[in-house]
């Protein structure tokens, strides 16, 4: 996708990674950008500065639905039809079960299902693209952190089910996913023995944190190339630094009578 001119919203757009990507938007002359995030962040925005670009923040739960709702609604009012939307909210904290769930999850499937509605070609929309951050523990196991991987790889199901030509002929839109690997924002802090999922998972966790990490900034360079070369379906891992696109191992085939 060539982003001049273009119209995205950054879910979690606050965040580590979010607020990088939002800054390379910026950089790509993208026409309007809106910021979905829990709490407004007046420094952050600060920090976008003036620019040709219209920058609209909108106060979004993500764990709930009408203020999901609400916020697409408020910022197409103002902006027009949506061409991007990049979920990018997100938590690693083990041991809140259900909201790891209910904010990965969950609220990355309203948010899409969302935005599919009002991009959607049969309801008289343009179409659109939505990239789904999910995690290179999307795609392999994440032992120290089980209940976190578990709800990646439904973003990485959930996105490529709906990334099928069949939708895309009818509704127009295209999804991709994101597997950043990992990246030093504050996701990543504190989790030794507190965010993991056991207590006994600390060696584990432990022995990852000593891992080699990316910058956010690093990882959002990456995201927007990503973007701007993806077919419908594409999932890339964004690690150290580098961009790479991969293919999931076809484990299952359905056979006809
Ligand atoms: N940092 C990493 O190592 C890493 C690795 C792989 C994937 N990811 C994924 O990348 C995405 C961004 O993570 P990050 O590292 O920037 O984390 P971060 O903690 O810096 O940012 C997360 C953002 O999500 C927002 N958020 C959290 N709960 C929310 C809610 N209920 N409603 C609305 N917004 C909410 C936060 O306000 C914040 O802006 C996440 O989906 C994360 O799982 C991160």
């Amino acid at each position: 996708m060539d982003l001049v001119g273009k119209t995205v919203v950054v879910v979690g757009g606050f965040g580590g990674i979010g607020f990088e990507v939002c800054k390379c938007l910026l950089q790509s002359k993208i026409k309007s950008l809106g910021i979905f995030d829990q709490r407004e962040n007046p420094s952050k925005l600060a920090e976008l500065g003036n620019n040709d670009v219209d920058i609209t923040f909108c106060k979004m739960d993500i764990t709930k639905k009408p203020e999901i709702e609400q916020a697409y609604n408020r910022f197409i009012r103002k902006a027009g039809p949506i061409d991007l939307v990049i979920n990018s909210a997100g938590i690693m904290d083990d041991r809140k079960v259900r909201l790891t769930v209910e904010i990965n999850l969950i609220g990355l499937m309203e948010s899409t299902l969302t935005a599919i509605s009002h991009m959607n070609k049969l309801d008289g929309g343009k179409g659109g693209f939505i990239v789904n951050i999910s995690s290179v523990l999307g795609i392999e196991p994440g032992t120290a952190t089980a209940i976190y991987s578990g709800s990646k790889f439904g973003v990485v199901g959930f996105t490529k089910s709906l990334a099928n030509d069949f939708y895309y002929q009818q509704n127009g839109v295209k999804l991709m996913v994101i597997c950043p690997g990992i990246t030093i924002t504050p996701l990543i802090e504190n989790l030794v023995g507190i965010k993991d999922t056991f207590d006994y998972s600390k060696d584990i966790t432990s022995f990852i944190s000593r891992a080699k990490s990316q910058t956010a900034e690093e990882c959002a360079k990456n995201i927007i190339k990503s973007i701007q070369q993806a077919e419908n379906g594409s999932i890339f891992i964004c690690d150290l630094g580098e961009l790479r696109s991969v293919e999931l191992a076809k484990l299952w085939e359905i056979q006809f009578k």
